[in-house]
């Protein structure tokens, strides 16, 4: 695996892997890698691509500063694992290489209704900063395709969106199911800072989501989002949000629509630790 720190090598590098016809395929992380990730360069390998990975904490994607200054960084072992899991390229910059003139001075995207729901309404300026740092790493990268994880259900949908609005209408977008431990959590970096205690109750959200999609012919909505915020609160969890929403545009749903393609979503606090999750709820 090659490892580049500077744009403008990396950027070379992979233009000329393109006159040899190898195709980019693109992984942004923001490190401390695990399954969910691994999933993804995976599915990259099975379809042949020039595999490229970075690795990089956006500042800017974080509305809340303790959660930046405590966000799990594990770089050797990622390095090790990306190596083990056949990654080519991996790009490690510094915050001057990708924000050259001061992350202020980086161009933003607007994602209008996307950015005013959910997970836009619960951390303002979040998808304002993965905007800024994907389209950065799209510019310096160009791949032939990126690959996203279901479990970032929003971010994949205001990513598409951005590749729209750059005009990047050749990009394709693989968005990869979520990885989930045995007893549903759906993988994420911030799990390891979960308590042993913590941890034992955190698999409440997947059921939680399960139970929404379980009970779609019941009809009622509004009765089993209570019914799990309910039991959240009762385990010691905080709820954001449980959500039903359209699967193409995030339109909030009152109510199941089986005309629609629905989603189920929910944020919640154990402790300090923020987790999110979501499930395609399927007609049965
Ligand atoms: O999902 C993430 O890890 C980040 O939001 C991303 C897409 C790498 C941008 O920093």
């Amino acid at each position: 695996m090659i490892i580049f720190k500077k744009s403008q090598d990396i950027k070379d590098y992979i233009l000329r892997e393109k006159t040899l016809g190898h195709k980019p395929g693109f992984i942004p992380t923001m490190g401390a890698l695990h399954a969910g990730h691994l999933s993804l360069i995976a599915k990259a390998r099975a379809n042949k691509m020039l595999l490229i990975c970075s690795i990089f904490v956006n500042p800017t994607q974080f509305n809340d500063k303790n959660d930046f200054e405590k966000y799990p960084v594990t770089i050797e072992a990622d390095i090790e694992m990306l190596e083990n899991a056949g990654c080519d390229v991996l790009f490690l910059p510094s915050v001057d290489e990708i924000y050259p003139g001061g992350p202020e001075k980086a161009k933003g995207y607007d994602f209008g209704y996307l950015d005013t729901i959910l997970e836009g309404a619960q951390r303002p300026g979040h998808f304002h900063g993965v905007g800024q740092v994907v389209a950065r790493l799209l510019e310096i990268v160009q791949p032939h395709t990126l690959y996203l994880g279901q479990k970032d259900y929003q971010q994949c949908l205001v990513l598409r969106k951005l590749t729209e609005l750059m005009g990047l209408k050749e990009l394709k977008v693989e968005i990869c199911p979520t990885v989930r431990e045995a007893d549903g959590l759906a993988m994420s970096s911030r799990n390891r800072r979960l308590t042993e205690s913590q941890r034992a109750i955190a698999g409440l959200i997947y059921q939680c989501l399960v139970s929404i999609e379980s009970k779609q012919h019941a009809g009622d909505f509004s009765v089993v989002k209570k019914e799990c915020e309910d039991i959240m609160k009762a385990k010691g969890m905080t709820p954001e949000y449980v959500a039903l929403a359209d699967a193409h545009d995030l339109t909030i749903l009152e109510n199941y629509d089986a005309d629609r393609p629905m989603v189920a979503l929910i944020a919640a606090r154990i402790g300090e630790i923020r987790l999110i999750d979501n499930i395609l709820v399927e007609r049965h």
